[in-house]
């Protein structure tokens, strides 16, 4: 048996462990966590995370060797291999404030692991870390004089939320860096054996340390770049009668492009992608390639725009004002399926609207209560409620900011029956059947097409 411990009970290292306990019921897998409200949640029925499937996953293991403690001290004397899966948030002090990773909690973590270690071990990150990480960890675990080693290991997540328990069932790759050496060959394969119990040995993939490391920023980055590039376009639609439904597919039917990620939206949100592209234009600076951090750079500013202009085109179809009208935003998730709201363009979208003091309404299934959280700072001035159908009662718009598929089933006849008119919709998902609601009066602007309006000019 070996006993696996991850650190950091969060998105990450919850589901991660539970899918890991599932498979490998030789092996004890302990999860722990600073957060003792987080960690009682994740031994209740009620778990921390809304993740569709997660809890099945959770209760066929937990008691059995799945455990979740508070206990990060005695875990790491009795552990094997270390999963860290601590948030390393984007630095709000000091050099790099803005882009850098912060990476205080990791080698406080680190430093925990030496502490509290009595035997050599196997050490991998799984948060997101700038590339070359490793190489101050690994300096820092074996600046001990106990004579104990630890080989560390990159083991980057791919989870989306919402799919997170399906992509770690049927990982498209797993990917493992090690060192070269005989000793990180070792460790590589000791993790690489954790995966084979269920992931088939052509998709994992092993590299380098800094392949690694480098490879979680780039794929993250590629996948915001897509989103970015085809809202740009979309803007381009939106002047030129285009459609960019029609576009993305013309586009990605061609199997080198591919369909996936190319729906425009109201802008990208959640926790990885715009911290990971900061970093990344971090070390390009960092590296003296300023050519090559602006052009990452820019991925993040479209999508700043984007969001941006989406409530400036609705304040222009609204007759140049929103100021005291109700507005209801359906959504707040930064993607269906979740409730987290971290960098949800939901947000952003209800605090500029309360710049332009209008009356803001969110609805969201699972995400409410983070957006209370988030929105602490002007809670007096927003609406939560999660009925969809009383947000929109004597609202002058719907906003849709999450791709919720309940919003697409609503009865829209009977909300533009309590509605003021002229009622306006404006689908920052593409998601709603835009011809059947005009058709009930609504004046309807998706991203990327053609409004359809019933005013005559
Ligand atoms: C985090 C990072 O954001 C991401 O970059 C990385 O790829 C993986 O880890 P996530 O799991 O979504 O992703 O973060 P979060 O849900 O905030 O979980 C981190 C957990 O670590 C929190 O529960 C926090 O309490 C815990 N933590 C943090 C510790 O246990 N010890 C610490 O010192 C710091
Ligand atoms: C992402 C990566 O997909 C995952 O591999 C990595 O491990 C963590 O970061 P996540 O942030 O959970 O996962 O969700 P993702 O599905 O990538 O969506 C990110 C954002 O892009 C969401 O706001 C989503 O709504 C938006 N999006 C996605 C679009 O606007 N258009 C698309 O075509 C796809």
């Amino acid at each position: 048996m070996t006993n696996i411990l991850c650190i950091g009970a969060g998105y990450v290292g919850g589901p991660t462990m539970a899918v890991i306990a599932k498979h490998c019921p030789q092996h004890r897998i302990d999860v722990v966590d600073i957060d003792e409200k987080k960690i009682a949640a994740w031994q209740s029925d009620n778990l921390p995370i809304y993740e569709p499937g997660l809890k099945e996953v959770v209760l066929s293991a937990r008691g059995r060797n799945l455990f979740f403690s508070t206990d990060i001290n005695e875990h790491i004397s009795q552990a094997d291999i270390i999963f860290v899966s601590v948030n390393t948030p984007t630095k709000n002090f000091g050099r790099g404030a803005g882009k850098a990773a912060d990476l205080q909690f990791w080698e406080k973590t680190a430093r925990q692991i030496i502490e509290n270690s009595t035997t050599s071990k196997i050490v991998v990150e799984k948060s997101t870390l700038p590339v070359r990480t490793a190489e101050a960890m690994e300096r820092i675990l074996n600046s001990n004089n106990r004579g104990l080693f630890f080989d560390v290991i990159s083991n980057p997540e791919f989870l989306a939320e919402g799919t997170a328990i399906e992509d770690m069932e049927n990982p498209d790759r797993v990917l493992i860096g090690g060192r070269e050496t005989p000793s990180g060959q070792r460790a590589v394969q000791a993790i690489v054996d954790i995966y084979a119990k269920w992931v088939p040995q052509e998709c994992i993939i092993t590299t380098n340390l800094w392949s690694s490391e480098l490879s979680k920023l780039v794929a993250n980055a590629f996948l915001a770049q897509r989103i970015s590039s085809i809202n740009a376009i979309a803007n381009l639609c939106e002047k030129t009668e285009a459609d960019i439904s029609e576009v993305a597919h013309a586009v990605g039917t061609d199997s080198r492009v591919g369909p996936d990620f190319l729906r425009a939206s109201v802008g990208f949100g959640g926790s990885c992608f715009k911290k990971d592209i900061l970093n990344l234009v971090y070390l390009c600076d960092h590296f003296g390639l300023p050519e090559v951090s602006v052009y990452w750079e820019q991925v993040i500013k479209m999508n700043e725009y984007q969001m941006a202009n989406f409530v400036s085109k609705m304040v222009a179809a609204m007759f140049n004002t929103v100021a005291g009208k109700r507005i209801a935003l359906f959504g707040a998730a930064f993607k269906a399926n979740t409730s987290d709201t971290r960098e949800s363009a939901a947000l952003s979208v209800c605090r500029s609207l309360l710049d332009e003091h209008a009356q803001v309404v969110i609805t969201d299934p699972y995400a409410l209560e983070n957006a209370r959280a988030d929105l602490i700072d002007v809670i007096e001035q927003v609406i939560f409620e999660p009925d969809p159908y009383a947000a929109a009662q004597g609202a002058h718009a719907i906003a849709v900011l999450t791709e919720w598929p309940q919003y697409v089933e609503l009865d829209y006849q009977s909300i533009y029956d309590e509605m003021i008119h002229p009622s306006f919709i404006f689908d920052g998902r593409n998601i709603l059947n835009h011809k059947k609601l005009h058709n009930i009066g609504f004046n309807v602007y998706p991203i990327g097409k053609p409004p359809k309006t019933h005013f005559t000019r």
